[in-house]
């Protein structure tokens, strides 16, 4: 084997003789995430009852985790599977000491989990928020690399994360369908129609479609540890879904960006609509 070579390269946080702006990158995921990072919080907390977000959340009486209208129910991607301490259904079987914690925090962890565990999450948050690396020929401010070990073999309970990511697509493609049933309950009227917030809803699940099923780890569990694609139909089935995750997987980076972005947007769009500052409007049907 031949001995390592070391290019020279010139040391201290950020030095380097590339003379492009390589900064740019990592401050702008730095940026985005961590927008995005101090959104979900802080909507994470608000239907909570802690006195600091008592004037938005459920103690105030005011719910801004769906819009109900005209009887038709639009759920934020962020609180749903709903799940409501203290409360029926879902929430009934949560012991009161936790009846302080909001909706959203008993199932954003998966969701995060998930991303956070990312191969490409990671790759971004450790250059972005650790420089580590800062990025390529630009020397970085701790030594080298120690690869995940320590607390970072968390990482690799991704794939568990993927599971339980996989079983929100049909439950956040349940909310898009409840949000075409339109109940009048004085005259006892159904209907069916769409708004904004369906066409909302049906962007995200799309989108978290594409970032989930192009997940490394799901391409392994459809296509993984085997050569044989032509023998059987389940051979040529998991041909076909590895086919379809890899052409996703090329554009996992794009599919993970955008769909963290439409969740917080589709979040935001219900929350303007609670607060009365924009109205869902119904584009067709309904009642
Ligand atoms: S590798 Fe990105 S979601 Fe699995």
């Amino acid at each position: 084997m031949g001995e390592a070579v070391k290019l020279p390269m010139r040391r201290g946080f950020g030095v380097t003789d590339r003379i492009d702006a390589w900064w740019k990158g990592p401050t702008a995921m730095a940026i985005y995430l961590g927008v995005m990072i101090a959104y979900s919080t802080w909507r994470g907390f608000m239907e909570a009852d802690f006195w600091i977000f008592s004037e938005f959340g459920r103690s105030a009486g005011v719910q801004t985790m769906a819009i109900e209208n005209q009887h038709s129910h639009v759920l934020s991607p962020l609180f749903s599977p709903l799940i409501l301490p203290g409360g029926e259904g879902l929430g009934g079987p949560i012991p009161e000491f936790l009846w302080w914690m909001s909706p959203a925090m008993f199932i954003l962890i998966f969701p995060a989990g998930f991303r956070g565990t990312c191969y490409y999450y990671r790759k971004a948050y450790y250059r972005a928020f650790m420089a580590q690396p800062t990025a390529c020929a630009v020397s970085k401010p701790w030594n080298e690399y120690k690869g995940e070990t320590k607390l970072l073999v968390v990482q690799n309970l991704h794939r568990y994360f993927m599971y339980a990511a996989l079983a929100y697509l049909p439950i956040l493609s349940y909310d898009v369908l409840l949000s075409t049933q339109f109940h009048d309950s004085a005259n006892g009227t159904d209907a069916i129609g769409f708004s904004v917030g369906t066409l909302v809803l049906a962007l995200n699940v799309i989108l978290l479609s594409g970032y989930a099923l192009g997940c490394h780890a799901f391409r392994h569990l459809v296509g993984g540890g085997t050569s044989d694609w032509t023998s059987s139909g389940i051979a040529r089935l998991k041909y076909k879904l590895w086919s379809f995750s890899t052409y996703l997987n090329v554009h996992h980076k794009d599919w993970a960006l955008f769909s963290l972005f439409w969740v917080m947007f589709a979040d935001f769009y219900i929350y303007a609509c609670t607060m009365g500052w924009w109205t869902d409007a119904v584009l067709w049907g309904g009642l």
